[in-house]
């Protein structure tokens, strides 16, 4: 089968397309014949080696997929050959033909959602969930700061978090952006390039500030997040794109009763009972029409380095797809 094969850490350009032999199911995984392949930002830290559980190589990147289940391994009982599934994978292996998924990770594909937006679904749609419901516990009537809000999390994040019966700002990097994180329905929008943006916030929730913050940039922006955030309120932590960790000062805690919560989405999915509870409200949500799945690019899975490119380099809104 063809693969993206990564045989060292580094930029794009080390993630090959190669000829190599096909896996075969373990007990409890089925193999999937890929229909399409999800992009996250993920892939490009554990591509570059900069990640905690950054593979050892050689490795296929990815972690998500949506497609067929070609086998299944002994003792799977709840998936069966010709099954259209989504699957995501706990550190890599999807940017291929074929991968090989624990069962406890695939779940059915909603017949209304085609295999591209099937591949968007999983890792943004359970990151936002959690980042907002289960850590975040936003609240109806609340003002949220979404970051990086035209992205893949991000534009799953406003959609969720209006569905919750909140009031959504979108941060993005720039006008073009926003517009993207507003057609999804965000109350207000804010461009983070622009100095004194917070004092934006400010007016926009009527002095008081964002009660919860979904923060996934990191250093500047986390930083600058600070300043419109209201007494009471959280923030969740869930990435680091800008490259730099987010600083909030124990001050900012203790004077205004804060919160900060990290959120690792891999570890509150190891209970799978949350992870299905939240597919089966995102299938529902999707089915209804609340939540739509952007799909910003498709690129042949061979071009995978120019969608990682893309990525870094901020040049992308939504998800980004492989095309097997
Ligand atoms: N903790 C978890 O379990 C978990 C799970 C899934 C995703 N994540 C994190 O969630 C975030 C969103 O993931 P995603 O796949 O949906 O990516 P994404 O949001 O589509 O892309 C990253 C965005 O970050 C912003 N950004 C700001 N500074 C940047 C910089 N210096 N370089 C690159 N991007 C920069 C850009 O938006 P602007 O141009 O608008 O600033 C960019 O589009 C990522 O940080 C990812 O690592 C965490």
């Amino acid at each position: 089968m063809q693969a993206i094969v990564c045989r060292e850490h580094g930029g794009p350009e080390v993630m090959r397309y190669e000829e190599i032999a096909q896996p075969q199911p373990a007990a409890h995984e089925v193999l999937i014949k890929a229909d399409a392949i999800g992009v996250n930002y993920v892939d490009i830290m554990r591509r570059s080696g900069k990640h905690p559980a950054a593979p050892k190589t050689p490795f296929t990147p990815g972690i998500e997929v949506c497609g067929r289940v070609a086998a299944v391994g002994e003792g799977v009982a709840r998936f069966r050959e010709g099954d259209r599934v989504i699957d995501r994978c706990v550190t890599h292996g999807t940017y291929a033909e074929y991968v090989c998924v624990e069962e406890r990770f695939t779940v059915d594909c909603p017949e209304a959602i085609s295999a591209d937006e099937g591949a968007a679904l999983f890792v943004t749609g359970q990151t936002a969930y959690h980042a907002l419901i289960t850590v975040g516990q936003a609240q109806p009537g609340e003002w949220i700061l979404v970051t990086a809000a035209a992205g893949g999390v991000g534009v799953c994040a406003v959609q969720i978090a209006k569905t919750l019966g909140t009031k959504v700002i979108a941060a993005a990097g720039s006008p073009e952006k926003y517009d993207v994180a507003q057609s999804f329905g965000a109350d207000a929008v804010i461009d983070y390039t622009e100095p004194g943006w917070p004092e934006r916030v400010q007016q926009a929730t009527g002095g008081t500030g964002a009660n919860l913050i979904i923060e996934s940039v990191g250093g500047h922006v986390a930083s600058s997040c600070v300043q419109c955030w209201a007494a009471g309120g959280r923030m969740v932590i869930f990435g680091k794109a800008s490259g730099e960790p987010a600083i909030v000062s124990g001050d900012e805690l203790l004077f205004g009763n804060r919160s900060v919560h990290g959120l690792a989405v891999g570890m509150v999915i190891e209970d799978e009972t949350v992870m299905r509870e939240a597919m089966d409200r995102l299938a529902e949500w999707l089915t209804e029409g609340r939540l739509r799945l952007h799909i910003g690019q498709l690129y042949p899975l061979r071009d995978a380095a120019q969608a990682h490119r893309d990525l870094a380099s901020r040049q992308t809104t939504g998800k980004l797809v492989l095309k097997p």
